[in-house]
């Protein structure tokens, strides 16, 4: 059975995050994603806020199309007990909050028990603008030599 595997793991990164790269949304929230990491790769806590970022969507994201919820996330689409256990009435799928999500730890070494949806693909390249404001908004707490 295909469940939460150990890193690197090729399936998951065939399965989980390959197909979706050829979405045009996604694949500019990446570009942009991936640029917003270089410009704080110096600030280790803005690092951690774009990793929780990336967790709540590249990794674990879902999205919300009327009655319909749909996966994104290629850690769960990669994760057989991780696609039936979204679907579960215990779980929280909460309407996407950049600030929530930037400013609250996950556990990456469990299944996950609370999940944030966005509207559509197209629409995670808004928080990118978003994520911005917020790392840029953030005292300078940590100083390079
Ligand atoms: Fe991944």
């Amino acid at each position: 059975m295909i469940d939460y595997l150990e890193e690197p793991d090729m399936f998951h990164d065939i399965f989980g995050h390959t197909p979706l790269i050829l979405n045009q949304g996604y694949a500019d929230f990446m570009f942009e994603f991936g640029k917003l990491g270089k410009r704080f790769a110096h600030n280790p806590e803005a690092v951690l806020k774009l990793q929780r970022l990336y967790w709540f969507t590249i990794e674990f994201g879902l999205m919300q199309q009327g009655s319909q919820t749909k996966i994104y996330g290629a850690g769960i689409a990669s994760s057989f007990g991780e696609t039936n256990h979204v679907f579960n009435d215990d779980i929280e799928v909460l309407p996407f909050d950049i600030e929530s999500v930037m400013n609250n730890a996950f556990v990456n070494s469990e299944i996950q028990w609370r999940y944030y949806h966005v509207d559509s693909l197209d629409s995670l390249h808004d928080l990118i603008g978003k994520a911005a404001k917020i790392l840029n908004d953030e005292p300078k707490m940590v100083h390079v030599l």
